[in-house]
């Protein structure tokens, strides 16, 4: 049986580390960092990670900013507070909550933000950083994908990693994130010939296409590392439970190591966020950034 990569554990001793590095700040440079995030309209599951941004922010010492604007808000507004939050000098991570209203222009927003203050890594400035080996900020989701896979595996160097999925968000900044661990990377998709025999391949899997429990047990190496991006909503046995992409109770018996869902990735996403927010304030104000 795989071992089970414990998310939840290891971002809480994440948080605590950011928590002691902005104590640091605080005390030898009276720099506290700070984090604005801004949602428009209601969407129910983004209110949900807001309020927890929120509240993880305050929780590690730093200082938090919720912008909560109507659905029906005009872009050039939403615009000109983007900019607002560029100019503040007590601002240094600046997440807009995705996805946008449709009438809004996803792309021009993120390409707003000050690249220095994109703590989300979606400016094209940060994706073009990391695509050639720069100093920058990295999405949340893939950084702390490759976190744990680094606590299981130790060094990735050489390994045979299939990334399933390719989207902005995870697909290909995680890919860029193992191509600079020195991993050979395949990036496969749902148009993949034979995506089975691919994945297969891996010695390290990290599903996030976004469909539920798609990879099967033997699809896996034996042995493998397998971190599960999804988070799916399925009704089983009359009950609404979450579940990744991957079908837990086949590639449990295969795989060396599994993330579970819940309780995997997805709490890596919101201590990576905190974490990007204390680089972005050390980088702002030319202050080493202390280990975490
Ligand atoms: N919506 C879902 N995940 C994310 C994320 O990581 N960042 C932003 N801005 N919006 C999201």
């Amino acid at each position: 049986m795989a071992k089970l990569i414990d998310g939840k554990a290891y971002a809480e001793g994440l948080r605590a580390r950011i928590a002691a590095a902005v104590a640091g700040l605080k005390k030898e440079h009276g720099l506290t960092p700070g984090l604005a995030v801004v949602l428009v309209g209601e969407d129910p599951a983004s209110k949900v990670y807001v309020a927890n941004k929120a509240k993880q922010t305050v929780e590690v010492g730093m200082n938090s900013w919720e912008h909560k604007l109507p659905a029906e808000t005009a872009e050039a507004d939403l615009l000109a507070l983007v900019g607002r939050l560029n100019n503040d000098p007590v601002v240094h991570g600046i997440l807009v909550q995705m996805p946008l209203p449709k009438h809004i222009d996803s792309a021009k927003v993120l390409n707003a933000i000050n690249p220095d203050k994109d703590v989300d890594g979606f400016h094209v400035v940060n994706v073009g950083r990391l695509s050639t080996g720069q100093e920058a900020l990295v999405a949340c989701t893939p950084t702390g994908c490759v976190m744990l896979a680094k606590d299981v595996l130790g060094k990735l160097d050489g390994l045979n990693a299939v990334v399933i999925g390719r989207s902005n968000i995870v697909g290909k900044p995680v890919a860029q994130l193992l191509l600079a661990e020195n991993c050979t990377v395949t990036i496969a998709h749902s148009k993949s010939k034979d995506l089975p025999g691919i994945v297969r391949q891996a010695d390290l899997v990290i599903a996030a296409v976004g469909r539920p429990e798609m990879v099967k047990g033997d699809w896996i190496k034996p042995g493998a590392t397998v971190i599960d991006v999804g988070i799916n909503r399925i009704a089983r046995d009359g009950k609404n439970i979450l579940v990744g992409d991957c079908d837990f109770a086949s590639c449990e018996k295969v795989a060396g190591a599994i993330t579970p869902v819940p309780g995997g990735v997805g709490p890596m996403t919101i201590a990576c966020l905190l974490y990007n927010t204390v680089r972005a304030a050390c980088a702002i104000h030319k202050v080493k950034t202390p280990a975490m």
